[in-house]
């Protein structure tokens, strides 16, 4: 979501010529947009603000340039901004996540010397109607936030109070802002939003709002569009229409995200997730019944106060029964005004740290052993990204894993979804080949063991 608002603010600024540097030393103005959600993401804010610091200090000593505008974006911004007005004085302008569309105005009046400009509203108006175009900035795999902020109010989570209360875009400024990413060259999209499935946008022509499972269909139709994906959910709303959309869209990947969090229901009733380990199993199961091998990813918190070692054995106990393709898991971090942060059941660090890496060790070792059945496979991968090596390119598989393949001209391919043979599975992607036989591979050098083409 944060890449997809920084893109954003990239639009916003654009209209007002501005572009986008690659070097920030030679930025006008720094956007340092951030996140909140774990204590971790906010302490390197108070780092980077520091490097950037020194680096605009010996900016103004070695070419006598005037310091850039500093801009602190985000949830951070949204939290802590009067903290970061006092710990960083020096900052230009402080910006939630609801207001940015307000960048440009904060930017010139910053250039006529105005200081300490904090904009942390919820406004009325949603930000969404206040934004130019979509820029075609985001090539074949886009993102389109449909959805924004969380009512759920789990015990550990700052996100309903940084992106505030629940708010769904109109289904028709959804499906106009996919027809344009359509036109700019996405083929894939996957639909944004803290908590997507509660997703509840306005009809188009009036009548019952729409969930995310008719949405989904809708923009299916949409010619051009061939990928669709959704993150990131929570499992109580799944509805009925979601779980068949799984098996009835053939655009819709078999691979979705979808938070469990922990696999002790003692926790999970102390999180307020409201659902046990059993209802997420059964969930699971009707999902994979109408998508067969569906693909899952997850997130986990270990460390939750009040957290026992039976506890966590669940957890590891619901990872061994699901099996998941992949996912992300932490360490409990408390963040500021949440009721887990208040909790007396802390639990310490080291007890903490080995049982991430208990976890982790199981989460990887299925990670790996799903990369593994890959392998053989011939996968449609969507190419999306150039390699770093020369006549490599990247792209992705329906679940999500990282392929990297070699042709003659990787620029012809972006932007294609070709069939790959998958060679070799590592932790984190995959290598494979070019299923065409038509592909440029005729002539290119094979390793004389494998036979394999090599760049
Ligand atoms: N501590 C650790 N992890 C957290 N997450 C959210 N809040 C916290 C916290 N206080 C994790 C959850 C969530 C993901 C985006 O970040 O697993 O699903
Ligand atoms: Fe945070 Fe997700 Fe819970 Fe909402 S549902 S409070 S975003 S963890």
């Amino acid at each position: 979501m944060n890449v997809y608002d920084a893109g954003r603010m990239a639009d916003v600024m654009a209209v007002h010529g501005y572009a986008q540097t690659d070097c920030a030393d030679e930025a006008e103005i720094t956007v340092l947009n951030t996140c909140h959600i774990r204590e971790k993401a906010s302490e390197k804010l108070f780092s980077d603000l520091g490097r950037l610091r020194r680096s605009s200090r010996r900016r103004a000593r070695n070419e006598g340039e005037n310091a850039p505008i500093v801009v602190v974006a985000g949830c951070v911004a949204q939290a802590e901004g009067a903290e970061i007005m006092r710990r960083a004085p020096w900052v230009d302008i402080v910006v939630g996540p609801q207001t940015y569309h307000r960048l440009p105005e904060l930017v010139r009046r910053a250039r006529t010397g105005e200081r300490g400009l904090l904009d942390i509203e919820f406004p009325l108006e949603s930000k969404f109607d206040r934004l130019p175009e979509e820029g075609a900035s985001q090539g074949p795999a886009a993102f389109l936030t449909i959805q924004e902020g969380c009512d759920k109010f789990c015990s550990f989570c700052v996100v309903p109070y940084t992106r505030g209360g629940e708010h769904s875009r109109p289904v028709a400024a959804v499906v106009a802002e996919a027809g344009r990413l359509i036109e700019w060259g996405a083929r894939e999209i996957t639909l944004l939003g803290q908590n997507v499935n509660a997703y509840h946008g306005e009809a188009p022509r009036g009548g019952a709002e729409w969930g995310l499972g008719r949405l989904i269909r809708a923009l299916a139709d949409l010619p051009g569009l061939a990928r669709i994906r959704y993150t990131t959910s929570h499992p109580r709303d799944m509805d009925e229409d979601l779980i068949a959309a799984h098996g009835e869209v053939p655009a819709l990947m078999p691979y979705l995200h979808l938070p469990v969090q922990s696999g002790s229901d003692r926790v999970l009733a102390a999180m307020g997730r409201r659902h046990t380990a059993g209802e997420y199993v059964d969930l699971v199961g009707r999902l994979r019944a109408a998508r067969p091998g569906l693909a899952l990813s997850s997130d986990f918190i270990v460390g939750h106060p009040g957290e026992e070692e039976a506890d966590f054995e669940a957890t590891m106990a619901l990872v061994r029964t699901v099996g998941f393709a992949q996912a992300y898991s932490f360490k409990y971090s408390p963040r500021p005004g949440t009721p887990a942060s208040a909790a007396g059941n802390q639990i310490g660090e080291a007890v903490k740290a080995d049982r991430l890496a208990r976890l982790q060790d199981l989460l990887n070792a299925q990670q790996r052993e799903f990369n593994r059945r890959t392998v053989g496979r011939t996968v449609p991968v969507l190419f999306d990204r150039r390699g770093r090596r020369p006549h490599q390119l990247a792209g992705r598989t329906p679940a999500m894993q990282a392929v990297h393949t070699t042709c003659e001209d990787p620029e012809s391919l972006m932007g294609e979804i070709r069939d790959v043979i998958v060679t070799e599975a590592h932790a984190n992607s995959l290598a494979g080949e070019l299923a065409d036989a038509r592909s440029p591979f005729a002539g290119a050098s094979r390793n004389p063991e494998t036979g394999r083409a090599i760049a």
